[in-house]
This record gives C-alpha cells, structure tokens and sequence, in this order.
C-alpha cells in the first residue's frame, strides 16, 4: 500500500480534460494536483450539439497541450506518475479513440501501468475522491447519456435498480432546451430560464410516478413540452420560463419518485447509518433536482452527497481518481485494450 499519483485522460464527448490526482495509501480522499477541462462548447454550438467528428478533431487539437499543463501545473514530471488512466468508453467512439490512444503511447512509452476506464465508473466513484465515501451506497447517476439508479458495492461491481427506458435526463433537458431555443448546451440554459418561470402555470405529465420500480422515462414529457410548446404559436421569453421551469419541476418530481422507490430496495443492502444517496453525472449540477433528492434522502434516512459542481461534469480528475481505485486493487489493462462506444457498467 503506497500512494498512487495518476494522470487521468477524458475525450468521450466534447470535453478534452487532463488532470492527475493522488489516492493516499490508506484510501481516504483524492489530492487533485491539477484539473484542467478544455470545453468544446463554442465549437459545436453553432449546430446546437455536438457533432463527433469535429470533438475528434478538437481531442487531437488540444489534448497533448492539456497533459503538458496538467503535468506542470501539478509541478510533477513523467517519472513522478504511477499509472495512466483514460475514458475507453462508453462515448462517442472517435473522441474515445483519441484519450486511449494518447494513453497507451504515454504507457508504453514510460513503462507505465494503463488503466482503461469505464466512463461512468468515473462518475459513479467521484463521491469517494472527495468525501472518502466507504462502499456501498446508492448511487443515482444522471448524465447526458445515462440515467441509472445503482447500488455501488465496491470497485467494478454495481447493482442495477433502475435504468431508463427512452432518452437519458441529459438528454431530455438538452432536448427540450432546444425545442425552446435556448442554446447548448440545454441544462445549464434551462435552469437559467426557468429560474424566472412559474412552475405552476402548466402541467405535465409525470411518467411512471407513483408506479413500483425504479426504471425512469422521460420522452413522454419531451412530446408533452413539444406539443405545448407548438400549441403556444410563438411561445415569448415569458412562456419558455414558464415551460423550463414546469419541465423541470415535472422531472424533479419523476426522479425524487423513483429514487425514493430505489432507497426502500436499497434498504435491503444498506444497513442504517451507512445509508447515502449519492448523486452524480452533469445533472447532478441542476441547483433544483439538488434540493428536491435532498429532501427525499433525509425523509428515508440517507445522507445526501453531492460531488462539487465541476466535478459533475465532465473532468479528467474523476477518471484519474477511478484509475487510481483500479490500480490500487492491481486491476490494469493490457495495452491491446479496445475503444468502447457502448459499456454497460
Ligand atoms: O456528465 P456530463 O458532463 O456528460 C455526459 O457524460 O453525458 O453530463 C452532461 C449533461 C448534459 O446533458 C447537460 O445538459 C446536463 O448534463 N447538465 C444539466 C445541468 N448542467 C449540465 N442538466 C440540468 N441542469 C444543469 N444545471
Ligand atoms: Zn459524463
């Protein structure tokens, strides 16, 4: 058991990130050396998301330069590292290609162990870089391309509640945002609008609330927002508050709802005292949904846990610290490991 200094490589969507994190010997919080995101934002906006092939291109554009920087910002040199961890998936393949690829020729080239990361292992373990959160707990993980309720059992093993069954929350956000014209990326544009919104003015539906199971679904409400919407005629900046904020009331309550249905299963697993509800993923930034699962977790008797808002979104210093989790228990990758576009954890 000896320190583990990581360098941690992300390119799975239109974030090129570098960052390099120590885990303690004794596994309790990660030291975040440095954390350095390059957002693609203005390169794809112009499309009203992202578009793969040019994030592939930006990757390669930008990622030596972010490694330098993480590096010297850390003010550690190549021999100070221990490992080299990189999203190999699940994400948009060319973007995924271009973070391995960069880590296997950094590994082979120091002689350095390379851990091939699960995308939302990175998401789903943050908790633990940050609040030395002991295993298991629940986790609810909302990102723009996933939405699953879990049960985190320890390092590569999760249980499954719930999953959705059409678009992801990210997604669902984006989407609407959108169809509302208010500019990309949605969920941060949303939120902003619906701050001045009157949540009460219309209502929408709610699907699967109040139903057993922990499965979400959200395009039903997407439909219901589109139809409004196109109802409205031209709907003015007063009615897109007024929708942003129903819609995202309507998606509080659906996700306060079924995670609630997911910590009475996850009683089962989780003794009293140890109970935490951990939310994670680029949705987890929404001020709104924070408070909402808040104020469910304590009315079932978990502690609320939320990583720092930069750290919900995309970053290199979750797949580091991930890399950093996996190494620790001897878990490496041979350097044939592939890109993989679709990975179920
Ligand atoms: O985890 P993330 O950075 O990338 C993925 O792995 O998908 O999540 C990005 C998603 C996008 O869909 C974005 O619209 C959403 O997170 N998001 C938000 C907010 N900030 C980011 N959704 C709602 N409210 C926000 N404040
Ligand atoms: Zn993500």
């Amino acid at each position: 058991n000896r320190p583990l200094t990581i360098l941690g490589i992300e390119t799975s969507c239109d974030e090129t990130a570098a960052a390099v994190v120590r885990r303690p010997a004794d596994g309790g919080t990660g030291e975040i050396l440095s954390n350095i995101v390059f957002s693609q934002i203005e390169a794809h906006a112009p499309f009203g998301g992202v578009v793969p092939e040019i994030a592939a291109r930006a990757h390669v554009e930008h990622l030596d330069g972010l490694i330098s920087r993480a590096l010297k910002e850390a003010r550690l040199d190549w021999d100070d590292l221990d490992g080299i961890a990189a999203t190999a998936g699940p994400g948009l393949i060319g973007g995924v290609i271009v973070g391995l690829m960069t880590a296997k020729g950094i590994a082979a080239a120091r002689g350095l162990p390379l851990i091939a990361v699960n995308h939302l292992e990175g998401h789903a373990l943050t908790a633990r870089m940050t609040d030395a959160l002991p295993f298991p707990y629940l986790l609810l993980l909302v990102s723009g391309g996933h939405s699953q309720l879990l049960v985190v059992e320890g390092v590569g093993r999760y249980r499954r509640l719930g999953t959705t069954i059409d678009d992801a929350v990210g997604e669902a956000f984006d989407k609407v945002a959108k169809l509302l014209g208010l500019g990309y990326p949605g969920g941060p544009a949303l939120e902003r609008a619906a701050l001045e919104g009157d949540a009460s003015r219309f209502a929408l539906p709610r699907p699967l609330i109040n139903r057993p199971g922990c499965d979400f679904s959200f395009s039903g409400l997407k439909t219901a927002v589109r139809q409004l919407a196109e109802g409205l005629g031209r709907p003015d900046d007063k009615d897109k508050a007024d929708i942003a904020a129903s819609f995202q009331c309507a998606v509080a309550d659906v996700l306060a709802s079924r995670t609630e249905n997911a910590m009475a299963v996850a009683n089962e697993m989780i003794r009293p005292g140890h109970r935490r509800l951990v939310v994670a993923g680029g949705v987890a930034a929404n001020m709104m949904l924070r408070e909402r699962l808040t104020v469910s977790a304590h009315a079932f008797g978990y502690e609320f846990v939320v990583p720092p808002l930069k750290l919900c979104t995309d970053n290199g210093a979750m797949i580091a610290w991930a890399g950093a989790e996996r190494l620790a228990l001897g878990l490496t990758d041979p350097i044939g490991t592939g890109p993989r576009a679709r990975w179920p954890l």
